[in-house]
């Protein structure tokens, strides 16, 4: 996708094997590329969220991996290297899938061979991730196709709303939610995207306001309490998010908030998709709201807000009494049920045990 007319990924590397990643800390207001030198630039990326959304987090983790193999090949460098780098976000299962497909590739190799192979793995998911949204959006783009053929001529464009950022900011490129709305664009459907702000990180004012913006699609922000509002009055046609993990039973962990959109789209008829590579299904689990685990990220997400002031630099603001406890859950489960199907990059299915299982890997 592109930054001020300019081809980007979020994760980008040279013939020099540099990596280099986009800050998303300090979107929409500043565009700021990291060099990753050491597997600890990229823990600390996930960590303090430099990096984000699920499947980018997974190829962030693969390119830490190859960092320390450079450093030390040994089998004890490759296991601590991936047990740190998996205890940085908990919840989506992405980080797990691209450690296991760096175990995998790594595990039986001499210890010589290890920085090599490494880095070509760690960009071979890269790329595999770009074509699998790619894939995605052609799927959830036949979906929209249909949606909008059967609104009436004269009501419109595609009004599409989603929450928090499943765009090309969570994945390596196109992302998962905002590539089918990427792909409709460019084929020259109308579209619009409702936008959730996204409490507490503001993921949608800040990421999903600025990709779309870039791409040109329009769009509209919206405070994540009016979308239940804006269900009612007609004014939405689908929902599209992605997902930090989706269970084999097809429920759906998301950011904050999601489960709460689902509700309100069941109640008005509106469809909810759930857009993923299949990667983000976790086949070990069935039962989302017990089995997954939701990540609790710090109170002063709840208490501050940051944004740019009037001399255009980043500051924070505290929008509550000082030292008033708040809580942060950062992730909801949102159950099947209310989930109207699940696009991947293979298919669009029913979001239930049954449906989810033509995705299965043998
Ligand atoms: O905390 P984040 O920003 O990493 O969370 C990301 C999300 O929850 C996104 O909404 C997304 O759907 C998952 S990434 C495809």
């Amino acid at each position: 996708m592109k930054i001020h007319g300019n081809p980007h990924r979020t994760i980008e590397t040279d013939a020099a094997e540099n990596v280099r990643i986009l800050d998303q800390t300090l979107l929409p207001h500043d565009v700021v590329w990291r060099t990753m030198t050491t597997w600890q630039d990229a823990s600390k990326a996930i960590s303090i969220m430099q990096v984000r959304g699920a499947p980018l987090i997974g190829v962030t983790a693969a390119f830490g991996v190859a960092l320390a193999m450079r450093d030390d090949a040994s089998d004890t460098s490759l296991d601590t290297v991936c047990k740190s780098l998996f205890a940085t976000r908990p919840t989506a299962v992405n980080l797990r899938w691209g450690l296991d497909r760096m175990k995998a590739a790594l595990g039986s190799l001499p210890s010589r061979e290890r920085a090599a192979a490494a880095w070509s793995e760690a960009v071979q998911i890269a790329d595999e991730d770009v074509r699998t949204n790619e894939s995605i959006g052609r799927n959830g783009h036949e979906l929209f196709q249909r949606i909008f053929e059967q609104k009436a001529a004269s009501s419109g464009p595609l009004n599409v709303m989603t929450h928090c950022n499943a765009g090309w900011l969570a994945a390596v490129d196109w992302g998962m939610s905002l590539s089918p709305v990427y792909q409709a664009h460019d084929a020259g459907m109308p579209v619009h995207v409702w936008v959730s702000e996204t409490r507490p990180r503001n993921q949608g004012a800040a990421l999903t306001a600025f990709e779309l913006n870039q791409h040109g699609v329009p769009h509209t922000l919206i405070s994540d309490n009016a979308a239940g509002h804006l269900m009612q009055r007609g004014l939405v046609d689908l929902c599209i998010t992605g997902a930090d993990r989706v269970t084999a039973s097809g429920d759906v962990a998301n950011k904050i908030g999601t489960y709460l959109k689902a509700l309100a789209a069941k109640a008005n008829n509106v469809p909810f998709y759930v857009a993923v590579p299949v990667s983000t299904i976790d086949w070990t689990i069935s039962d989302g709201v017990r089995d997954i685990p939701i990540e609790q990220r710090s109170s002063r997400e709840v208490t501050h807000i940051p944004g740019r002031n009037s001399v255009g630099a980043q500051e924070e603001v505290l929008i509550c009494p000082e030292n008033t406890p708040a809580r942060n859950d950062a992730f909801d489960v949102t159950p099947a049920a209310l989930v109207s199907a699940l696009i991947t990059e293979h298919a669009v299915v029913d979001c239930s045990a049954e449906g989810l299982l033509v995705l299965k890997p043998a």
